[in-house]
């Protein structure tokens, strides 16, 4: 399979799985605005990013992607509901995403708030149930996925991030340190949980978090240098968020040309990295193709 036909099918594959996990039936059937709601913000219109990074380090490392279906779909879940309470009008307050209006807007607020906290907690539920993995490897998946999450990953980068509207004087570590919590965590996760369902090595598995670190910062990079030279056509939501909001990014500290050497100099560091992975000509192209996207 080529390389888009691949992403493709992954992206698929996902969106399967994602439906199945998330049904409406007889026990859930009083639940079904919420389950509506999550699965409107759950549907195709995402990139799929984080479940092909987790398919793709297991196979990387020797491993069946099939078996890592529950990580995958889990981080997406999580990644949806950071989504769904980040365009929030408490938070960034976007009306867009994923190419329809948000979860807020077409639900109301206090049903995007609970479609949100569903959406954290259904993926702890699914990897415990899931009949692929070992009970080992099912402890060591929901620990670094519950790090990567909470405080000290995705939320706490996220406070950063609001803290820092309010600041004048925002300078590259304090960015750094708010993508590696609000970005790059969830993408460390991808990785590193693709590399426990593969059985890999400790050494691999920190290769992976080093490269997950890189990518997760050159995505956000591109992702603030989008924000500004984009459309929303294009993108699926707002551009011009950011400078609403009051962020520093990596375009307001150096402008966007500097900000594209930065990402690119990251991702060179990333694609490094990836030399000790034997299978990673998909990884290289993925991680090439994020630095040049469009969207
Ligand atoms: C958007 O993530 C939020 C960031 C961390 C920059 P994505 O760009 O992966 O969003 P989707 O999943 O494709 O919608
Ligand atoms: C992304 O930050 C981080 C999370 C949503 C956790 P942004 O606020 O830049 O993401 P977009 O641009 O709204 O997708
Ligand atoms: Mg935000
Ligand atoms: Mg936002
Ligand atoms: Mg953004």
């Amino acid at each position: 399979m080529n390389f888009n036909d691949k992403m493709k099918f992954y992206a698929e594959y996902t969106q399967k799985k994602l439906g199945e996990y998330n049904r409406i039936d007889n026990d859930t059937i009083r639940q079904r605005t919420l389950i509506e709601a999550m699965n409107y913000s759950l549907e195709a219109g995402g990139k799929r990013i984080r479940p092909v990074l987790v398919y793709a380090f297991c196979e990387a490392c020797g491993g069946d992607y099939k078996k890592v279906t529950a990580p995958a779909c889990a981080i997406e879940m999580i990644h949806t509901f950071s989504l769904i309470h980040d365009d929030l009008p408490a938070m960034d307050n976007d009306d867009f995403r994923r190419g329809k209006p948000s979860c807020h807007k077409r639900f109301g607020e206090a049903e995007a708030i609970l479609a949100g906290d569903a959406l954290s907690i259904l993926p702890f539920e699914i990897i415990a149930n899931d009949n692929e993995l070992s009970a080992g490897e099912k402890v060591k998946i929901i620990s670094v996925l519950a790090n990567a999450s909470g405080k000290s990953g995705m939320v706490g980068g996220q406070m950063i991030d609001i803290e820092n509207e309010r600041l004048s004087d925002v300078d590259e570590e304090n960015l750094r340190n708010m993508y590696k919590g609000k970005t790059g965590a969830l993408i460390m996760a991808s990785c590193v949980m693709g590399c426990i369902g593969a059985g890999a090595d400790d050494f691999h598995i920190k290769k992976a978090e080093e490269y997950a670190y890189k990518l997760g910062l050159a995505f956000q990079i591109v992702d603030d240098i989008l924000d500004v030279t984009s459309s929303s056509d294009i993108l699926g939501k707002p551009v011009g968020s950011d400078e609403q909001e009051n962020k520093t990014t990596f375009v307001t500290l150096y402008g966007v040309e500097k900000a594209k050497k930065i990402a690119s100099e990251i991702t060179n560091q990333a694609l490094d990295i990836l030399e000790s992975f034997n299978d990673n000509e998909f990884l290289k192209k993925l991680t090439e193709m994020l630095l040049i996207r469009s969207f």
